[in-house]
């Protein structure tokens, strides 16, 4: 008989729903995270799900998405559809009486949103919107510089995630409205969290929501916000000008300004994928130079996003930085507000 206080604690059992890009992205990080391994995964066809899994030694393989969800060997299932499906495989997954980490945006408006953390609720399961940023090392050092007033009193915040597809597929989901196309809920929701953070982090509290928001965009011929640029107002007298895109190539960083100093994020979003060292660029008023605050993890990216979900399962919530329930509601709240400024609704809205 083996001794059991020798025995590894028993891992998290993940379910991956939809095979697409960042399903693979989780399923490397939850193979490098110290919580989790993923039991099984789910394609709308079963060559899918085989190749997949196949390709990550999932065991449990399934060409159904509802076939996942009955899987009693799943304890958490990891939702990476595109957007406008978030909230059926949500809800259903919390029916079923899974944990539920859902892709980012969480849904296509805050209606959703609510809908999805009142299944949650109702179902008595964990749930989180999976802004992987938020669970890094890199996001708690920056977390930990503005508390410990590292900038004095915080008054302004930059933020940028934009990128332009190569040859984009005007069918895939970035350009095509049909998929929640556009770049506010694809990349949008980084900068406006960031800036919810940080202003309330600066106030000494998890995060802030904006009196403001006021905003313009290029609604190009897919019908979709191809870039946009917003500007927040927060309590405290802080700003932030914010801006996203999926047809546009612009510098990616984080700045936020203080009384005292200001601090520069080089790679805010998707720091030390695979583990590594990142660097925050902190410049005192009044120093000649720059000082570099290195960042250094053994952790994958999203094996740390899955990690916080084990971390938090009895919460049923996660804890800030990580997105909480009401921090994922003003989070759509304030991305309803910058769609409505640039006038794009989406079909059914
Ligand atoms: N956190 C991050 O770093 C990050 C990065 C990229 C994307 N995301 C989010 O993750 C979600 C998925 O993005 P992705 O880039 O992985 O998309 P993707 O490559 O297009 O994959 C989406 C997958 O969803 C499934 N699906 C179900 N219904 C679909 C439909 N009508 N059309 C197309 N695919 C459908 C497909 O899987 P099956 O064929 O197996 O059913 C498809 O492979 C989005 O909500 C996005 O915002 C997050």
């Amino acid at each position: 008989m083996p001794d059991p206080s020798s025995e590894p604690p028993a891992k998290l059992r993940w379910g991956i729903l939809a095979t697409g890009h960042i399903a693979r992205a989780f399923a490397e990080g939850v193979a490098h995270s110290k919580t989790g391994r993923t039991q099984a995964v789910a394609s709308r066809t079963a060559e899918s799900a085989e190749r997949f899994g196949a390709e990550f030694g999932i065991p449990n393989r399934h060409g159904r998405y509802d076939a996942l969800l009955a899987d009693p060997e799943v304890d958490a299932v990891y939702i990476a559809t595109p957007h406008p499906m978030h909230e059926e495989w949500a809800t259903k997954a919390a029916q079923a009486g899974k944990h539920v980490l859902c892709e980012k945006p969480i849904g296509l408006n805050a209606a959703q949103a609510e809908r999805i953390i009142a299944a949650a609720r109702e179902n008595d399961v964990f749930l989180m919107e999976a802004f992987m940023y938020r669970c890094s090392a890199q996001t708690a050092k920056i977390v930990e510089l503005i508390r410990d007033g590292a900038l004095g009193r915080v008054k302004s915040i930059e933020a940028s995630f934009s990128f332009a597809l190569e040859g984009a597929d005007p069918g895939g989901r970035h350009l095509n409205k049909a998929l929640g196309g556009g770049g506010i809920l694809d990349v949008g929701g980084y900068p406006m969290s960031m800036a919810r953070l940080i202003a309330g982090v600066a106030r000494g509290l998890p995060f802030a929501e904006p009196d403001e928001i006021k905003a313009v965009g290029h609604l190009g011929d897919t019908g979709v916000d191809e870039y946009t640029s917003a500007v927040a107002k927060f309590p405290g007298g802080i700003t932030a000008r914010l801006s996203c895109g999926v047809a546009l190539e612009e510098p990616i960083a984080v700045a936020i300004a203080g009384d005292s100093g200001h601090l520069t994020v080089p790679l805010p979003w998707k720091p030390a994928f695979r583990g590594g060292t990142t660097q925050l660029l902190l410049k005192r008023r009044g120093a000649e130079e720059p000082e570099v605050i290195e960042v250094t993890t053994d952790e994958y990216l999203y094996g740390a996003e899955a990690d916080t979900v084990a971390r938090h399962l009895d919460a049923r919530q996660a804890a800030s930085p990580a997105m909480s329930w009401d921090d994922t509601l003003g989070l759509m709240r304030a991305l309803d507000a910058w769609r409505s400024e640039i006038g794009l609704r989406y079909d059914g809205e």
